[in-house]
């Protein structure tokens, strides 16, 4: 399945799909990397894995519609069944969402929907729960308020700061997002009628849970 991935930074999720793709499990192929930010590490992980690059950066465009409409055309090109937004930084313009509805994915390091938006770490640190995690969600046009496909969760430890709560985070985030792209691409995850699918089979409006879905 011919797929696009959006970066703004380390990539380190990208790594991870890019893993997934080379192991064969995961039917996809990675048509282009597009970042808003030149220079990022994740650019240059695509580049070892000899998968197309572009940068589309966001300063050069004057206003959100603008810079959108640069991205629709730059991501066209591939003829992607999937985009996917791997630590993608920036807010989507409707259009933008809607013109890819029912084949855009995002990560977000939170048990959504707890902590939308940025600092999840912080937030979930000062809030005192004790359990965090990250979801992957079908993208619609309420930011970080899309319908939920997996979730995966850490134990928020007395010790934890910001950072370490960030990589065991992570770690998690790089074992559901491939497994989530894995479904899709074998057509076996849809958004129907902004419910997502498994296997035909409605999922809980917080998704399912990796720990539960990997138990067997
Ligand atoms: C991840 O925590 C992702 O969930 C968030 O930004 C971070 C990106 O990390 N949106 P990376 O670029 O994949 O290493």
């Amino acid at each position: 399945m011919p797929v696009v991935i959006l970066i703004s930074g380390s990539g380190s999720n990208l790594q991870a799909i890019i893993d997934a793709a080379h192991s064969k499990h995961c039917p996809i192929d990675i048509k282009a990397v597009i970042s808003n930010r030149p220079d990022v590490k994740g650019l240059e992980r695509a580049r070892l894995a000899n998968i197309e690059t572009q940068v589309v950066d966001h300063k050069q465009f004057d206003g959100r519609e603008a810079f959108d409409k640069a991205l629709i055309t730059q991501i066209d090109k591939h003829q992607p069944a999937l985009v996917i937004l791997a630590g993608f930084m920036r807010i989507l313009t409707h259009e933008f969402v809607e013109h890819y509805t029912g084949r855009l994915l995002n990560i977000h390091p939170a048990l959504l929907p707890d902590f939308p938006g940025l600092n999840t770490h912080e937030r979930a640190l000062e809030s005192g729960v004790k359990q965090h995690g990250a979801s992957v969600h079908f993208v619609t046009t309420e930011v970080d308020g899309g319908p939920i496909v997996l979730q995966a969760s850490v134990p928020v430890k007395v010790d934890d700061t910001a950072e370490t709560l960030a990589a065991n985070v992570l770690q998690q985030e790089h074992l559901i997002y491939p497994l989530v792209i894995k479904w899709y691409a074998e057509k076996r995850l849809v958004l129907d009628n902004n419910m997502p699918l498994l296997d035909k089979k409605e999922l809980p409006a917080t998704g399912l849970d990796y720990a539960e879905v990997t138990k067997n």
